[in-house]
């Protein structure tokens, strides 16, 4: 459904991302590298925001690396942005109201309430909060909200950048488990730096590092690998597994 072929992109002239090739389809398509690798840089090129140096970004077979972003949202693909900021000041349904004019469809008054209720069964926190100011919410609760907005304009992918940073860990169990409950029914392409919680729930996972996929794999190859286990779930290697002992 989404194809991506030799993407490089980045700021002033400077390269971040490096010829960057994968496909996306069913499930959760993720993308983990530690701080700065690009994987923000990666969502900004897909989702319209920064505009691509070379390669070719396809969605549903049709080129969206010159399109822009309003565009790309018709389109069907639905973002949550890295630290999503919502309007703080608008009521919580009005945030939720933006989200549903800025998909394929207009979405009908009627259809509307129906998704509202739709994401308040998502997310029961949010019930009560609806006719209160955004900014009045916990993190964890602005974030719900910012993957409600996405959902509301009914996207045929989303594209999510980092959505548990700086919550707290029962709080990051919590929202994965609404993500992979939501990648049921719609494809997702996640980056985040948590390995340990997000590795599991993706079909398929790349590893990206200063702007390149150094691995990509099922989550069972990924988490197999000596070097992963080592950078990113920071395992030493016993002294045996290094050299035999002397004289051994
Ligand atoms: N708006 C920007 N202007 C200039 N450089 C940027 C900008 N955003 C990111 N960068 C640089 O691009 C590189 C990759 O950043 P980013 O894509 O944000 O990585 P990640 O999301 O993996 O932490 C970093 O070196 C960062 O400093
Ligand atoms: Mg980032």
């Amino acid at each position: 459904m989404l194809e991506v072929e030799g993407l490089s992109a980045g700021y002033y002239g400077s390269t971040v991302l490096d010829g960057i090739s994968f496909a996306s389809g069913p499930g959760i398509t993720l993308v983990i590298g530690p701080n700065g690798a690009g994987k923000s840089t990666l969502v900004r090129s897909l989702v319209g925001s920064l505009r691509p140096v070379r390669g070719r970004i396809r969605f549903e077979g049709r080129s969206i690396e010159s399109l822009r972003a309003e565009r790309i949202a018709e389109l069907g693909i639905g973002t949550v942005p890295e630290r999503a900021r919502l309007f703080g000041q608008l009521r919580v349904v009005d945030n939720l109201r933006i989200g549903a004019r800025l998909g394929q469809h207009r979405v009908a008054a009627a259809d509307f309430r129906a998704d509202l209720d739709a994401m308040i069964a998502l997310f029961p926190d949010l019930g009560p909060k609806l006719d209160q100011p955004a900014r009045l919410l916990s993190g964890g609760q602005q974030q719900m909200v910012a993957i409600a907005r996405a959902l509301v304009s009914h996207p045929k992918l989303l594209i999510m950048d980092e959505p548990t940073t700086g919550l707290y860990p029962t709080l990051v169990k919590e929202l994965l488990v609404k993500v992979e409950q939501v990648a049921r029914d719609l494809p997702i392409l996640l980056t985040e730096q948590n390995v340990v919680q997000t590795v599991p729930i993706a079909r398929h996972v790349h590893v990206l590092e200063a702007g390149r996929f150094v691995h990509s794999g099922t989550p069972q190859e990924i988490l197999a690998d000596d070097r992963v286990r080592r950078i990113y779930l920071g395992e030493e290697r016993t002294p045996s597994a290094l050299a035999p002992p002397p004289g051994g």
